[in-house]
């Protein structure tokens, strides 16, 4: 697929075909597009836990996700939990944090390789939701996440059930101030 439609129809979906694999092929895939993303000084803190058993995708789904975003994600039969390394996007060799932004540049840097991922998929027919409403705690103990790493969102990916407009972004004069 071409770049520009790839970022134009990448959508967040909330329907997924029921019954359908994913291969591991294609999340691996993903996966290195998103290793391909910029990080601080190449520190690549970005960590990824894929759920691909109905077992474990369930557990997830039940016990890490709220009502919503269970119902939002029912039928995606991967759910990719995504985490970073604290302490080391945005800080020095001894342990500083560079400037105000701390272990936000973590969060940046994850937020980078995880458009690469959702784009990726897009582009290989798959369709994905970001989910940052979940249970960070539960998912630490589910998968074992260690205490040094920050949890954030969990993707659900699949194969799209809807084909959703895009929301209305705002105009360009909003969100952008040119000298
Ligand atoms: C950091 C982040 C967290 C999000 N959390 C949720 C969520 O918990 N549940 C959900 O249904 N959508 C969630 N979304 C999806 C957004 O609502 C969606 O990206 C936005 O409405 C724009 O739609 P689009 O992705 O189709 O362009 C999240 C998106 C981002 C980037």
């Amino acid at each position: 697929m071409e770049l520009n439609q790839v970022i134009m129809e990448r959508r967040s979906l909330r329907a997924y075909k029921e019954g359908q694999k994913v291969e591991k092929e294609l999340i691996e895939e993903m996966l290195r597009a998103a290793q391909a993303a910029p990080s601080w000084k190449n520190s690549q803190t970005a960590r990824y836990y894929v759920a691909m058993s109905e077992e474990m995708v369930e557990s997830i789904r039940e016990t890490c996700l709220p009502e919503f975003n269970r119902n939002n994600c029912a039928g995606a039969p991967v759910l990719i939990v995504t985490a970073f390394v604290k302490s080391r996007s945005g800080f020095d060799r001894e342990g500083n944090a560079v400037n105000e932004l701390g272990d936000g540049w973590g969060c940046y840097d994850l937020g980078l390789a995880n458009e690469n991922l959702v784009l990726k998929a897009k582009d290989l027919g798959l369709d994905t939701l970001i989910m940052g409403l979940r249970d960070g705690e539960g998912l630490r103990k589910l998968l074992h996440i260690p205490e040094n790493q920050e949890i954030v969102s969990v993707i659900a990916v699949g194969r799209g059930a809807a084909e959703p407009e895009m929301p209305k972004r705002r105009e360009l004069e909003q969100i952008a101030v040119f000298y």
